[in-house]
This record gives structure tokens, C-alpha cells and sequence, in this order.
């Protein structure tokens, strides 16, 4: 029988979008119908492969480098779509990276992740498929790469990793969407309303995820959660948080009173 670890590591590393979509979609659903196993004490090792497999296209650029978009002309709503399309296949990546690379999690840990991959899943091939109408594609446009850089740099620890990633990366998608959401709102521009919704919805689920296991790891380590991510945000040269805050959507995603009082201080 496939094993699940495994199969996340071998669709990391697949370089074909919809192969990789097709593929986290159908791994969902077989470990569902019990048809693929679970090693969750396995240390599954990625050499000789290219991580996270990508295609050619799109051009990766740093972050100052990328075009400033106005969401005034189609263009540059287009190319946010399409920053939009490349951070969704990243966080596909993601959450097959938190599956294969960290060992000894309890079975709800890897049920947690397998979960997000076959949304991000969705929420890619929601834009993909957007952008084919308008007569665009994944790759048309030049991307950054920071939610991958901050994955790599969090490989070694996998509380670095609850804490840096879902916690922080993804929950700036909660404070980021709704405003893109009321522009593309605001030219009633209904099917990207309804995308966005979906996509603040799941990742809310996302948020609470990476918080409730970046918990787990302090409370087995005894240390307050707080503290250590206040230290692991300067070890591992976290971006730092900066405002309007979604608190309401954060609250929702499993931050404490006291975690939303400290925002941005
Ligand atoms: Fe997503
Ligand atoms: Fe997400």
C-alpha cells in the first residue's frame, strides 16, 4: 500500500501544477478510503530531488523587484490574480513539506496538513482556472518567492515551522484578502469575490491549524508560547508584523487575547 508521507514527499517534488493538483486531490481521497497507509515514525529523506518541484515558468524575482500593480487597470489585476495563483501553489508545497519532512507528529498532525494541501489545491486551481478565462496562465508573469524562502529556512525545526509559517505567513493573508476582496468588490467583479471568500474561509482553518499544533510543541517543550515566538521570530529573521490586523479573523484562527494585544508592538 502507498504510504502518505511518502506520496507528500513525491508531490512536493512533482513539477506540473495540475499533476501536482490531481495528485494531492487523489491522495486526499485514498487515505480517506483507507487505501494508503500512514508511517508516521519514517525519516523520509529528499536528496536528489529539487524541492519544491516547480515549473520553469513562473521567473522567480525578489520581492522589491516585482512590478507595483494597480488594481485600477485589468493588467495589474491580472498580475495580483497571478501573485495570488503563484503564493496558493506555494502553500500546496507547504503543506506537503509540514506532511513528509517532520516525524513523530500524532496521526492528526499529518490529517491537519493533508487537509490544507487539497485546499490550497482547490484555491490554485480556482485562480488557474480564473486566469485561463481571461486568457492568461500560471508562469505569465514574473514572481517572488518569500512564503518558500521562510518554509526552507523553518526545515530544521518543526516548531519554527508552526510558529513562522501558517502563524505568521499565512495569518497576513487574513489581514491582506478582505481588502483585495472589497476592491475587486468595488468593480463588481463577482467571481473573484466568490474565489477570495473561499480562500479567506479555508484559511482561517489554516491559521487555527498552525496555532494549534505550534501550541502542542510548547506545551510537550513546557514553554510559553509567547516567549518562544518572540525568540524564534528573531532566530529565524521572521518579517515583522505589520498592520491593519483581521483581529476578528485571527481570533477565529486560534491567536489568544493576549497574542492580538501584542500584535505589531
Ligand atoms: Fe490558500
Ligand atoms: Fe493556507
Amino acid at each position: 500500500m502507498p504510504e502518505l508521507r511518502q506520496t507528500a514527499l513525491e508531490l512536493l517534488a512533482c513539477t506540473n501544477p495540475k499533476t501536482k493538483v490531481l495528485g494531492v486531490q487523489k491522495l486526499f481521497d485514498d487515505y480517506h478510503r483507507k487505501i494508503i497507509d500512514l508511517n508516521t515514525l519514517n525519516v523520509l529523506n529528499s536528496r536528489g530531488l529539487n524541492l519544491p518541484g516547480r515549473p520553469l515558468k513562473p521567473e522567480l524575482i525578489p520581492p522589491l523587484d516585482v512590478p507595483k500593480r494597480s488594481m485600477a487597470t485589468p493588467e495589474g489585476r491580472v498580475s495580483l490574480l497571478h501573485s495570488l495563483a503563484h503564493i496558493e501553489f506555494n502553500a500546496m508545497n507547504l503543506a506537503l513539506d509540514a506532511i513528509w519532512r517532520f516525524p513523530e507528529m500524532p496521526v492528526k498532525y499529518y490529517e491537519d496538513w493533508l487537509k490544507v494541501s487539497k485546499e490550497e489545491a482547490y484555491h490554485f486551481s480556482l485562480i488557474e482556472a480564473h486566469l485561463q478565462s481571461l486568457g492568461f496562465a500560471y508562469g505569465d508573469f514574473p514572481a517572488h518567492n518569500s512564503l518558500w524562502e521562510m518554509v526552507e529556512r523553518t526545515s530544521d525545526a518543526i516548531i519554527a515551522r508552526m510558529a513562522l509559517v501558517p502563524r505568521t505567513m499565512e495569518a497576513r493573508g487574513l489581514d491582506a484578502v478582505p481588502a483585495i476582496r472589497d476592491r475587486f468588490k468595488q468593480i463588481k467583479d463577482n467571481k473573484v469575490v466568490e474565489i477570495l471568500e473561499v480562500i479567506l474561509r479555508d484559511e482561517v482553518g489554516h491559521v487555527l491549524i498552525g496555532n494549534q499544533w505550534f501550541n502542542f510543541l510548547c506545551a510537550k517543550e513546557n514553554i510559553s508560547p509567547i516567549q518562544a515566538y518572540k525568540e524564534l521570530a528573531i532566530a529565524y529573521r521572521a518579517p515583522s508584523l505589520r498592520g491593519p490586523f483581521n483581529l476578528e479573523a485571527r481570533k477565529e484562527a486560534g491567536f489568544t487575547q493576549e497574542e492580538l494585544r501584542l500584535l505589531g508592538t
